[in-house]
């Protein structure tokens, strides 16, 4: 294991608090309350142990990473290790003076996220009124900050059609870079999948306004654009692969490969305070499991795309095919593929739009605890 390469990097997630309450966020249902979160030494050990097996970059997250007070303190020290340190953020919480103060400490880059380009709307998926307006002035202040900008525009099928005007509002605000996202179904965004899912004709028309803003703004931003995947042929290559490119720590510390990892029944995952996260990224047997070719299915392991989109996502297999170990069914090869497709095309028909919002008690916004 000595040769294994390093991921390229570390999402920290500082903690699951946050003031908005978004119907597509992929945090777990069980949040980490603000009692089991990791303190500041051992953030700061986390991020030297980070620096010493040559990842590159950290991402600060949450929850609502702006909500911790030493967030400075941990920019700062990632900065000093070298480490390219990047906020994920709402910026709710974010005002001029601490925009100031988390560029001083070293933070390089911000990534801020929309919900809409309409306030109602916008304010309406995210679960805080007022969210909406406030981004204008965090996109001021971070370019005063001369803070590096990308916009994450959220996309469900109530904004599709708005997809144009949320380029343009990122190329406004000076961003070097827009993330045209459309919700990924898990955590919440899973348990919201039938408020959510666009239509096959919405996706079909963004695909080509996204093409036309990459042809006009080609030199000016960049433009990543993420299709929801149960209308694809192919699965996403998910973190870049199972325990490739990425290492995620949880609020309490939990060390894993991907957001949604622990939903995946019997894997055991091991804590920063159990062993370093050099050892744990080596040989943790839930690392392992389904780590590079040996770890897919046989029919991803046969194909001629294994190295392509890594076998897709083990959560989504488990999500909609009941096991982990199942091919993908986004990918055309499972035998479940056409199944969610109709499901994708029933539920973007639906007419949902009783969101369960995020929140630290799940039974306090819907009893049922049932996927709608
Ligand atoms: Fe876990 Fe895709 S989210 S492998």
């Amino acid at each position: 294991m000595s040769d294994m390469k390093p991921p390229l990097a570390l999402l920290a997630e500082l903690t699951h608090r946050c003031p908005m309450r978004c119907a597509y966020c992929s945090n777990p249902l069980a949040l980490d309350p603000s009692s089991a979160e990791l303190d500041t030494a051992t953030w700061c050990r986390i991020i030297d142990e980070a620096a010493e097996m040559g990842i590159l970059q950290i991402h600060f997250s949450g929850g609502e990473p702006t909500i911790r007070k030493d967030l400075e303190i941990l920019s700062a020290h990632a900065a000093e290790r070298g480490l390219y340190a990047n906020l994920i953020t709402s910026g709710v919480l974010l005002d001029e003076a601490r925009i100031e103060s988390l560029a001083r400490s070293g933070l390089a880059h911000a990534q801020l996220s929309i919900q809409d380009c309409e306030e109602e709307a916008g304010d309406w998926i995210g679960g805080l009124a007022g969210a909406h307006a406030r981004k204008w002035k965090v996109a001021e202040w971070l370019g005063k900050a001369g803070m590096a900008l990308t916009v994450n525009a959220v996309i469900t099928r109530h904004n599709a059609e708005r997809v144009g005007a949320m380029i343009d509002l990122a190329e406004s605000w000076g961003a070097t870079r827009v993330e045209v996202a459309n919700v990924q179904y898990y955590g919440w965004g899973l348990l919201n999948r039938a408020v959510l899912m666009p239509t096959r004709e919405q996706l079909m028309a963004m695909t080509k306004v996204v093409e036309a803003a990459r042809e006009r703004l080609r030199g000016v931003m960049v433009i990543d654009y993420v299709i929801p995947d149960y209308y694809a042929d192919r699965p996403k290559s998910c973190m870049g692969g199972w325990a490739r490119r990425f290492l995620n720590v949880t609020p309490s510390g939990r060390v894993l490969p991907c957001h949604a990892a622990e939903t995946i029944p019997g894997l055991v995952f091991e804590t920063v305070h159990d062993r370093p996260l050099k050892a744990i990224w080596a040989d943790n047997p839930a690392f392992e499991r389904y780590r590079g070719i040996a770890g897919m299915p046989e029919t991803c392991q046969a194909c001629d795309r294994r190295e392509i989109d890594w076998g897709g996502c083990r959560c989504q297999a488990l999500a909609l095919a009941g096991s982990a170990e199942a091919v993908d069914p986004t990918c055309e090869k499972s035998p479940l593929h056409e199944e969610v497709q109709a499901l994708a095309a029933r539920e973007a028909v639906s007419g949902h739009r009783d969101i369960v919002y995020r929140s630290f008690s799940l039974e306090k916004s819907d009893p049922s605890g049932k996927a709608r």
